[in-house]
């Protein structure tokens, strides 16, 4: 059904259908909620979402690489625990989660020598599309479980209720999780003379570890040379600090409304929620909500494209979501799957080529890839690897810039996905299997890849 015209504005896509929302019970809760959450100040700044836009213009041209990466669901769990020494998890856990993305990113950087731009899915993945609507509890079917920003995970019926009330605390762990972010990053943790304490002792007795060690080794040594030539290393602040942006998928538009703002200095609206947003393969029509709502926020915007969408849509999805042609604006994150990317990407090259859009092409290898094996959802890496090389080689032979990855990765030692070079096997799956949603890859599964990765990119 075609939709009548009408100006765009934060609550525009109200008149359209919006998939994969909760059923809030009480509406009168969920009207003070918005209110209090529009009261809130913004997480992000309008100025910085134009930064990565701009930096996100560079890869679209071809000059840097675009690393996003995170948790597939963050766990409002992980502020309420503690370690076994006592300390805050979140706050061991996020920077456990940094140091992963600064090392595949130190990887990538020296391995392909071309800036590597940042962006977490971090302080804010807090909601989830799902496939079916129920799932098998021990008691019975139940709602399936949508994220921590609506309910619990506990697998009962009473749990899973949706409740508004956890949009605000979403807010608030967001919020803390951004500042320590920016505190790492800024602060010293990232600095570049710190290259070999990221890597933890997990995972530095492994094979890519000690490979990393090496790596970090030649870095220092590179600095060390730089030095020695009288480069005044202090007064380079890129050597000491760096930016890492949030990201997460623009799924739940109650929250996402309530956090647009206008930009005071150049009018436009933002999503302040966090830098970069995506609309997922599930949400992704072209006159539903979701499209509506992101085609009017000024944020750069990822499109998460599956196997169903046909070349014509996905020309439509850049017209709708990128009118002006701005390079940076769009990111379209292709998961398709090992077996089939071969197929199906070419022809969607090719069309947003032919059609004259200016996009990052962005490979989500995890997506596409999942099965179940005794009951777990897992993944093998040997079919992540497949499908970023078939995204490689599509690009390269229709002459598009292979321009990022999107992974689902954990500072954990966790056994959720299968295989790597410290090879995890389904026997192994039932050791630490704990997400909430779909299988990460754990640390030296990320270090392994982004060592793959840095080869596939200079071939
Ligand atoms: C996700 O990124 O966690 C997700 C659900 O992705 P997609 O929309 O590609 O299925
Ligand atoms: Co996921």
């Amino acid at each position: 059904m075609a939709v009548v015209d009408q100006a765009w504005s934060p609550s525009s896509w109200r008149g359209r259908e919006a998939l994969q929302q909760p059923e809030w019970p009480d509406d009168a809760r969920l009207e003070d909620v918005k209110r209090r959450l529009h009261a809130l100040p913004p997480l992000v700044f309008a100025g910085e979402a134009r930064q990565v836009q701009s930096a996100l213009g560079e890869v679209a041209a071809g000059r840097a690489f675009l690393l996003q990466a995170g948790d597939c669901a963050e766990s409002f769990h992980d502020y309420e625990r503690l370690t076994e020494t006592g300390a805050a998890y979140a706050a061991v856990s996020i920077r456990e989660r940094l140091k992963i993305l600064l090392q595949m990113a130190a990887v990538l950087t020296y391995g392909a020598a071309l800036p590597v731009l940042k962006v977490g899915r971090i302080a804010g993945q807090f909601a989830k599309p799902r496939t079916s609507s129920t799932e098998h509890g021990p008691d019975g079917d139940i709602p399936v479980f949508r994220g921590h920003m609506i309910h619990d995970d506990a697998p009962t019926a009473a749990a899973r209720v949706a409740d508004p009330e956890r949009m605000i605390a979403g807010y608030n762990l967001s919020a803390a999780t951004l500042n320590l972010v920016r505190a790492f990053t800024k602060g010293g943790f990232a600095d570049l003379t710190q290259v070999h304490a990221w890597n933890q002792d997990f995972v530095a007795s492994s094979q890519q570890g000690k490979r990393y060690e090496q790596l970090a080794s030649e870095i220092e040594r590179a600095l060390a040379f730089m030095a020695a030539c009288g480069i005044d290393l202090g007064a380079t602040p890129q050597l000491h600090q760096v930016d890492v942006w949030t990201s997460h998928e623009g799924l739940l538009l109650d929250y996402e409304e309530a956090l647009t703002r206008r930009d005071s200095l150049s009018g436009d609206w933002y999503d302040c929620s966090a830098h970069m947003l995506w609309v997922g393969d599930r949400t992704r029509e072209l006159d539903g909500a979701h499209v509506e709502f992101f085609s009017g926020v000024h944020n750069p915007i990822g499109v998460k494209i599956g196997p169903s969408a046909s070349p014509e849509e996905l020309v439509e999805l850049c017209a709708r979501l990128n009118p002006d042609r701005i390079p940076g604006r769009l990111t379209v994150i292709t998961r398709l799957g090992a077996e089939r990317a071969e197929d199906l990407l070419p022809p969607l090259l090719r069309a947003v080529r032919d059609a004259k859009h200016q996009v990052v092409w962005a490979c989500d290898p995890m997506h596409a890839n999942a099965f179940l094996s005794g009951g777990r959802k897992t993944r093998h890496f040997d079919a992540i690897m497949a499908e970023l090389e078939a995204f490689f080689a599509a690009c390269r032979a229709e002459r598009v810039w292979p321009g990022g990855v999107h992974l689902e990765y954990t500072g954990e030692d966790v056994t959720e996905c299968l295989g790597g070079s410290e090879q995890v096997s389904e026997e192994h799956l039932d050791r630490r299997y704990e997400t909430l949603c779909d299988p990460r890859l754990n640390a030296r599964q990320s270090l392994d890849l982004a060592f793959r990765l840095a080869e596939l990119m200079r071939r």
